[in-house]
């Protein structure tokens, strides 16, 4: 099955680790153990060296490399890195991309999925340095398995106590599950916003910051999906693992989009594409009391496109007013196959609180949320419509 990477870290939850790593071997999956050296305070390595019959990563150095880098190739190897438990320390670490030991600088070169499950007291978990660190590794896209209310071993009840084995692995589950569901489908998204030229100092551009379509990028590579992203300019790094196409006007993204989408099996419009662009003046406009700006409406993309049959293609609806009336009549007027209906708030916001509306009429309304867990919940809809119209993954 599934190589998992199962970190371990400095807690007293730590002997729960080998429970996990039982099961997950009963699953059928590979286990390789590193750990922190605090961890090992708690639980010697030679129990999960036993367990898995694999010597367990904690040392950075003093070992003999054979041919690779250690660090790296664990990474390398691994289809999913689970830490449980894990300390505030290491949430801390991996939030601020410290590379300080095996575990942590593993973290840092895995491009697998990661899961966390946090154990600590009830103070340490709620305090906002420990609550900022895990919103910053859910907007990365690190899967979080909180801990329960319980009786803790510092003698307090409270929350802080590690998930229940069963939770955790069912969390793995679900994330190697999804990990192959899109395998072999062809995703093409659009993100950003488009810049239109007034001259060559000016232009015209909107708030999008792209934060909604990099996430849809991100999380549809890790479920197996290739991804070719057509941005506007954006402040974001492209998301690893996407073939990056940067674009500035909205000509230029209706052309990227006309030459991706026949191989296309799902196109997400996500980019705030402008409605209007100007004559651009070759030179710099000189100053004026008042300046008349002559503006075109765009060719709008998604309804030029050809027709489909078996292609799914998702719009964004930004709507100031009457949001779900007017996504409703562009969903039939695009003929699109899932229409994303939000709000203007969401605009250069982590967070969005969307109206997922289907073809067939069907209407999921989701709480506001981290514009990653967005992400998770329409690629939910799309995998369902993939697997609907075009089959199992190839
Ligand atoms: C008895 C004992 C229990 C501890 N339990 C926890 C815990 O449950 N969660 C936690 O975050 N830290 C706990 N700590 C503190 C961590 O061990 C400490 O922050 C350490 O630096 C973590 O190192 P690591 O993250 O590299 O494993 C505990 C410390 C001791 C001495």
């Amino acid at each position: 099955m599934a190589n998992v990477l199962l970190g371990v870290t400095g807690c007293i939850a730590a002997y729960k680790a080998a429970l996990i790593l039982r099961e997950l071997q009963e699953m059928g999956h590979d286990v390789q153990v590193v750990m922190t050296r605090h961890a090992a305070e708690f639980v010697g390595p030679i129990t999960f060296e036993a367990l898995s019959g694999r010597k367990v990563w904690m040392e950075m150095f003093g070992h003999a490399t054979e041919g690779g880098i250690e660090h790296i190739e664990v990474a390398r190897r691994s289809d999913l890195f689970l830490v449980a438990p894990a300390t505030a320390n290491v949430l801390a670490k991996f939030a601020a991309g410290v590379a300080d030991d095996f575990l942590s600088t593993v973290q840092l070169s895995a491009t697998c999925p990661i899961i966390v499950a946090p154990a600590m007291n009830v103070e340490m978990w709620r305090h906002p340095a420990t609550q900022e660190n895990l919103e910053k590794l859910k907007q990365r896209g690190v899967h979080i398995v909180y801990p329960e209310s319980g009786y803790l071993a510092c003698g307090v009840t409270g929350e802080g106590r590690l998930a229940e084995v069963n939770a955790i692995v069912e969390a793995v589950r679900s994330v190697l599950d999804r990990s192959t569901e899109l395998a072999g489908r062809r995703f093409v998204v659009t993100a950003g916003p488009t810049c239109e030229e007034i001259d060559p100092v000016r232009f015209l551009t909107n708030r999008s910051s792209g934060k909604m379509g990099y996430a849809l990028a991100r999380r549809a590579v890790s479920r197996g999906a290739s991804v070719i992203l057509i941005s506007g300019p954006t402040r974001l790094e492209p998301p690893a693992g996407v073939e990056f196409v940067p674009v500035r006007t909205a000509r230029e993204m209706q052309q990227q989009v006309y030459r991706h989408f026949p191989d296309a099996d799902v196109l997400i419009m996500a980019a705030a594409v402008g409605d209007y662009a100007v004559d651009a003046n070759p030179q710099k406009i000189k100053r004026q009391e008042t300046l008349t700006l002559s503006l075109k409406m765009t060719e709008d993309i998604l309804a030029g496109l050809p027709p489909r049959d078996r292609q799914i293609v998702v719009g964004f609806a930004v709507e100031s007013e009457n949001m779900a009336e007017n996504a409703v009549a562009k969903l039939r007027h695009k003929h699109l196959d899932l229409m994303v209906a939000n709000d203007v708030a969401a605009f250069a916001s982590d967070f969005n609180r969307v109206l997922l509306l289907s073809r067939d009429g069907n209407r999921t309304e989701l709480d506001l949320m981290l514009k990653t867990e967005v992400a998770e919940r329409i690629l939910d809809e799309v995998a369902a419509l993939v697997q609907a119209r075009v089959g199992a993954p190839r």
